[in-house]
């Protein structure tokens, strides 16, 4: 059997590598199909490099334009992409934060070293007070990361209580800072990479752990905890079968982590210096995603059949060396169509997903990994990425369409198999959105879509492009190479929709 699948996955790849008949996208709509919760475009925003203090945050002083501190520009990025949910603030940094630095006037907020981000000297002057506003301003959900690692039970109950109760003496507190009426929490994370950073636990002990921490974290005066356990890195399946076996009755969430990364250890490559092959093994590797999710929700389905718990892949993209000459333990790196890239081929992933995946929160939203922007003072680029995002917005809360595709693959090292094109569809009013991914570097691809399985005559259809000259074209201050644009090469006939697909382009086309 083995053998089969190899000489089958062979002589797809011998089908991959030029310009072949057209590719059909089979599209199977189906009411009973899952919503991909606008939870999965999440985002994460950790205290690490300038990802909070210069990306998001400048203070209410600051001649940088600014909503009571939070950048005007940064602020627009966030709300044209409909953020839904914001991850706060961790990461590593969550396993060593005590809330408490980080409330009351600025001047009397004590000092802290980020020890897991270079070291960097953290003056609390972004807290508990500023996080929470800003996710009213941009009306999305916080998702709070609690520390286990080096704090208490006490701490992170009592964290939830002053941001959540009505009446009590962590009302009281927070009365005294300036917030009348309590904020909503929804998700709660308890921990953080609890097999690494946050702790170097043993599942087995930090599944008795989460019990402990999770029955102290109450629900006030209406508000309702959904919570959420540490998860595996990567292929770590034993980490989620034992806190399936042993804590998944008292959690609504669990964790996964899965960065595009060459290694933990070494040189992880220049985010915009790659040859053919590089390039073809970061979409393999970003692909494999599947696979592991795959796993874990085999897993999960195993000791929670009817899907109560949910997998929430709550860190993922890619992550390169450091930009030379930026502050080491940072982790700035440049944002290539490349990276474009495996955005679009890991969210057309999380849609399949979306019975047990209900949160994707990619690594981070400003100056950190695969950023949304990039700031340098009052400067803000959006990345190739953020243009993934604000073209998949209408997937947002839309109903999934399970589709097929014939595309040729391409055989890539490792072993991994790389489709040609890769395509997703949602539906929503009335309206089709079908985002499509032809990532090949040198041949454009004609696609044809019948149409009669929507059962809609006269449907008319618009476009938006992403594509670049150079797949390591990329967004700097005062050079911006790659943006969305109209794309109008999309037309239907006789109950068909065809266009060709420039290479390395990622299209979405709207349908009513
Ligand atoms: O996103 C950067 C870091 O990656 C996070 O702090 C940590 O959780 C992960 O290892």
């Amino acid at each position: 059997m083995k053998n089969i699948i190899l000489l089958a996955a062979a002589a797809a790849a011998l089908t991959a590598s030029a310009k072949g008949d057209a590719v059909t996208v089979t599209l199977a709509p189906n009411p009973d199909a899952p919503m991909i919760p606008k939870e999965i475009y999440g985002q994460f925003a950790e205290h690490l490099g300038t990802c909070i203090y210069g990306g998001i945050w400048v203070g209410p002083e600051s001649s940088i334009p600014n909503t009571d501190g939070y950048r005007n520009d940064v602020l627009g990025a966030m709300r044209e992409l409909q953020v839904p949910v914001l991850r706060w603030p961790g990461g590593c940094f969550a396993d060593e934060y005590h809330w408490m630095d980080g409330i009351g006037p600025k001047e009397n907020r004590p000092r802290m070293v980020n020890n897991n981000w270079g070291g960097t000297v953290e003056d609390n002057s972004f807290g508990t007070n500023e996080f929470f506003n800003l996710c009213e301003l941009i009306g999305c959900e916080p998702y709070l990361s609690g520390n286990v690692g080096s704090g208490t039970v006490a701490e992170l109950a009592q964290w939830v209580e002053y941001i959540t109760a009505e009446d009590g003496p962590m009302a009281k507190l927070r009365k005294q800072n300036g917030r009348e009426k309590p904020w909503h929490l929804k998700y709660l994370g308890v921990g953080n990479e609890s097999w690494g950073c946050g702790g170097n636990f043993v599942p087995e002990y930090y599944a008795n752990v989460y019990r402990r921490y999770q029955t102290y974290c109450r629900d006030f005066d209406g508000n309702h905890l959904y919570k959420i356990a540490s998860g595996a890195s990567d292929y770590d399946y034993n980490w989620t079968e034992v806190m399936m076996k042993n804590a998944g009755r008292l959690m609504n969430g669990i964790s996964l982590h899965y960065y595009t990364v060459t290694g933990w250890s070494g040189s992880k490559g220049a985010a915009t210096k790659f040859d053919t092959d590089d390039y073809y093994w970061t979409l393999g590797k970003c692909l494999e995603i599947e696979d592991v999710v795959k796993k874990h929700c085999d897993i999960m389905d195993k000791y929670d059949p009817k899907c109560n718990v949910n997998l929430l892949v709550d860190e993922w993209g890619t992550w390169w060396d450091e930009e030379p000459g930026t502050v080491p333990g940072h982790l700035y790196q440049q944002n290539t169509m490349r990276d474009a890239m495996v955005a679009a081929l890991s969210l057309n992933v999380f849609h399949k997903f979306t019975k047990r995946v209900s949160m994707t929160n990619i690594a981070q939203f400003a100056n950190v990994l695969q950023s949304m922007v990039l700031t340098k003072d009052d400067q803000m680029v959006l990345t190739p990425t953020y243009y993934v995002f604000k073209m998949y917005v209408p997937h947002q809360n839309a109903q999934f369409v399970p589709l097929s595709t014939n595309s040729g693959y391409r055989q890539v090292e490792g072993g991994r198999l790389v489709p040609n094109v890769s395509a997703t569809a949602s539906t929503k009013d009335g309206q089709y959105t079908i985002s499509l991914v032809n990532v090949d570097l040198d041949n454009t691809q004609d696609i044809n879509i019948p149409l009669s399985a929507l059962g809609k005559k006269n449907m008319t259809v618009a476009g938006e492009i992403l594509t670049c000259t150079n797949i390591d074209d990329y967004n700097d201050f005062g050079s911006e190479k790659i943006s969305v644009a109209p794309f109008n090469g999309a037309k239907i006939s006789n109950g068909n929709l065809t266009l060709t697909m420039p290479a390395k382009s990622i299209i979405t086309l709207i349908l009513k």
